[in-house]
């Protein structure tokens, strides 16, 4: 992998933090025991590998090394993870960061759904997931078993399992968020094109099929699903569906380790029709950036674009080794970019104030927000209207 490393010196230190914090402790139910990351230290992306995803950074660990050698986190409140995909991402972080809370967010509900699955009945979830993938194979003639792509010539008799794959879709657009969706969610990521998910305006899931008949490592993605299940128990984990921009605002704590993967900028792959076309301007990507500012450490993925470089300490590339859609040729550099947030200086009442003091001529200021601002004001109060002393 061809990885290279910049980092901007800013100083990050001499400032004390700011003690009362704005925690969310609403929504931390459903969790079961509080997190030391030493259960997480078992298990890699890979070891959770349960479908390719389009913008996945499964292939990309070194990148996250390398960031984190310089990141260098403390224990943390929160890990929010903003745009979750296929976890991989969460799991190259989450051994460099003990979190008490680990936040797994997606606006794709359906995604969110399997995991929360995974978590309550990764057993049952198996085996519905398995009934799907043995019917499939069962119905494959025998000459095509285990050919990795269908030739075209030969598409007529694998037709079958091409509707197989049509009516779990079909079938999937038109149930609720339930155990049965989450399996055949599982199946559907599994058999379609590339790993590209992808809806319609109207929400719907409209992938296509992949035209294979190589058998799924079931073993594989068994054990999958009982690390997730695991790794779900062991670690106090909230679930969330919400909208990037709706999740920053409802995280208040400083204390938090922030990693966004957000679609990329300037491509056309933008996984569900909620967020259509935001993503490509490089405003709402610096709008959200700006608002990840009350966040301690803040990691960040996204095309390599020279206005990200100035807002943060230091960056690491890496080259996709495949791109994420045809259309997409051009893009092919990326950018994992990080920083560390000054802590915000304790606020004390102004002396002036406290003690009813008018000043006569200015005094050293002192490195408190609220202080220089009242004593600016109370000078200029005692100053001649001309600004003369
Ligand atoms: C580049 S992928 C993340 C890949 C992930 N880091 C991984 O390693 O698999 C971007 C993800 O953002 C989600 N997403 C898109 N728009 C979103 C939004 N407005 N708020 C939250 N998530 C969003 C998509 O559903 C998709 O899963």
């Amino acid at each position: 992998m061809n990885t290279t490393t910049k980092i901007n010196h800013k100083s990050t230190q001499g400032r004390k933090m700011n003690t009362p914090k704005k925690l969310n402790s609403k929504s931390t139910q459903g969790a079961k025991m509080s997190t030391t990351n030493k259960a997480n230290r078992h298990f890699t992306a890979e070891d959770m590998n349960l479908f390719s995803w389009a913008g996945s950074k499964r292939k990309y660990k070194n990148s996250f090394e390398t960031a984190h050698a310089e990141l260098k986190v403390k224990k943390v409140k929160y890990y929010i993870e903003v745009f979750a995909g296929s976890l991989a991402s969460l799991f190259h972080n989450i051994e460099h960061v003990d979190a008490e809370t680990i936040v797994i967010n997606d606006i794709n509900k359906k995604l969110i759904n399997l995991y929360r699955h995974i978590q309550k009945s990764p057993k049952e979830l198996f085996e519905k997931f398995k009934i799907l993938e043995d019917e499939y194979m069962r119905i494959i003639p025998e000459h095509l078993l285990n050919k990795k792509l269908v030739p075209k010539e030969d598409r007529e008799e694998f037709q079958a399992n091409n509707d197989f794959y049509l009516e779990v879709r079909a079938v999937l657009n038109s149930i609720d968020l339930d155990i049965n969706h989450a399996a055949l969610l599982l199946f559907l990521l599994n058999r379609n094109f590339n790993g590209l998910y992808s809806e319609n305006k109207k929400g719907k899931i409209n992938s296509s099929f992949n035209w294979s008949a190589k058998a799924l490592n079931m073993t594989k993605i068994e054990t999958a699903i009982n690390n997730l299940h695991l790794f779900f128990n062991a670690n106090q984990i909230v679930f969330e569906t919400m909208d990037a921009a709706k999740l920053i605002e409802k995280y208040e704590c400083e204390d938090t380790f922030i990693y966004l993967d957000p679609p990329y900028i300037d491509t056309e792959v933008q996984y569900t029709q909620q967020n259509e076309k935001s993503f490509n301007l490089l405003q709402t990507h610096l709008d959200m950036l700006e608002s990840c500012n009350k966040y301690r450490y803040v990691l960040y993925s996204n095309n390599h674009h020279e206005a990200f470089i100035p807002l943060f300490d230091g960056y690491t590339n890496f080259f996709r080794s495949n791109n994420i859609s045809a259309n997409d040729k051009k893009n092919k550099k990326e950018l994992l970019a990080y920083k560390v947030n000054q802590a915000k200086a304790i606020e004390f009442m102004p002396v002036v104030q406290l003690l009813d003091i008018s000043l006569q001529k200015d005094i050293t200021p002192v490195n408190n927000p609220i202080q220089s601002k009242a004593v600016s004001k109370l000078l200029d109060l005692d100053m001649p209207e001309n600004g003369a002393a």
